[in-house]
């Protein structure tokens, strides 16, 4: 396994920062951006053999690849964006009623808060966002407290998998059983999984789950998926209408991978990203910066969000909760005076800074970051 010195040389990433934020957008190593360069000049070489006659059969091979890493049929997977797309092509076709009920926590991505308040807003539906106590407790306390929420009106159990600015990994399989047995539609937001967790969607057996390759998979941006369950398959519409519609049963695979024309190579991309991560004993290197992580919790004097005896509850990231008196500019400063990116959350109170640690860092980066608190807090 490579250290963090010896893999920091194999990203694109500016020597000059010291890059704690690979949460927000992910970053891509050089070999896996060539590859996708490389999809790309394949296709203006040749536009319509690529996209008219080889591009189904290209992505038939990527789901395939996608599929046996994440524990699910490939034809039940498609290929989005991003995992905000996934999450939206989730949540139009639910058929909601005016009075239902849609549960989530009060942890959710602030972007998807907004989809499911417009969602049920049209639908004259409620979102419904159960507060989550912060430092979180164990696990059965973190299930049983989002459960109470469910009532006669729930239709919908929607969760992060793991979340955005709290950086938490939620007990979601146990909260899937339960709404399965229930007859509530599940619907993950998994954008932080692939490639920082474990993941087995046959397992997990949710309804939707959205991900995202582009984040700790480390695969160019723009790669996501959503996972549909096969009998809900029939009643999902991808967010653009066209030529996949064609015939009298178009298929779930071909309504979404024909959207007019769009460049696959980050799809493309995603089994190289896999294989380049496996190469590499990914395992080994997310154990080290789950070891950083648990060490930014316990040694910065700041209260982190989940206490350090819950290792399950997080992975590669960790938040903290800052002083009452820290500068409204932390983050700017952080970067203008110290070449630190990372960021720091205002949506909770109080706020949190996030500290993310993939591949590139190591100890050393961890150091900078204590020297810099210890001046500005
Ligand atoms: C929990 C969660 N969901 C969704 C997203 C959105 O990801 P994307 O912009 O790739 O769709 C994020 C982004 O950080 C996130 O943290």
């Amino acid at each position: 396994m490579s250290d963090g010195t010896g893999l920091r040389g194999e990203f694109l990433l500016d020597p000059d920062v010291t890059f704690l934020n690979h949460g927000s957008f992910g970053a891509c190593p050089r070999a896996v951006f060539e590859r996708y360069q490389e999809w790309q000049l394949e296709l203006e070489r040749e536009p319509v053999l690529f996209l008219a006659r080889r591009m189904e059969g290209l992505l038939a091979e990527a789901r395939a690849a996608l599929g046996a890493y994440v524990g699910a049929e490939p034809d039940d997977l498609v290929f989005v964006p991003n995992a905000t797309s996934g999450v939206n092509i989730a949540a139009w076709p639910l058929g909601l009623q005016p009075g239902d009920e849609v549960l989530s926590t009060d942890l959710e991505y602030g972007a998807l808060d907004l989809t499911w308040e417009h969602v049920c807003g049209d639908f004259g539906a409620r979102y419904v966002r159960t507060p989550v106590p912060l430092p979180i407790g164990e696990e059965s306390e973190v299930v049983e407290t989002i459960w109470a929420g469910v009532n006669d009106r729930t239709r919908v159990l929607y969760l992060s998998h793991h979340t955005s600015g709290t950086a938490l990994t939620l007990p979601v399989a146990e909260l899937c059983r339960r709404a399965r047995e229930r007859g509530i539609v599940t619907v993950i937001d998994g954008a932080h999984v692939p490639g920082q967790l474990p993941l087995n969607l046959r397992e997990l057996d949710p309804d939707f789950y959205a991900g995202n390759c582009h984040k700790w998979l480390c695969a160019p941006k723009g790669a996501g998926f959503l996972y549909v369950r096969r009998e809900l398959q029939r009643s999902v519409h991808p967010l653009v209408f066209s030529w996949g519609y064609e015939g009298d049963d178009p298929t779930f695979l071909a309504r979404h991978e024909k959207q007019g024309t769009r460049d696959p190579s980050a799809y493309l991309t995603v089994p190289y990203a896999i294989e380049w991560q496996e190469a590499r004993d990914w395992h080994l290197v997310r154990e080290r910066c789950h070891e950083l992580a648990r060490r930014a919790a316990g040694e910065f004097g700041l209260t982190p969000v989940v206490p350090d005896t819950r290792h399950g509850l997080y992975g590669q990231m960790v938040a903290l909760q800052l002083p009452g008196d820290a500068p409204m500019d932390l983050q700017e400063r952080l970067f203008d005076e110290h070449r630190i990116e990372i960021p720091v959350m205002d949506r909770q109170s109080p706020r949190l800074i996030r500290a993310s640690f993939q591949g590139y860092n190591d100890e050393a980066d961890l150091e900078r970051l204590r020297a810099a608190l210890s001046v500005l807090l």
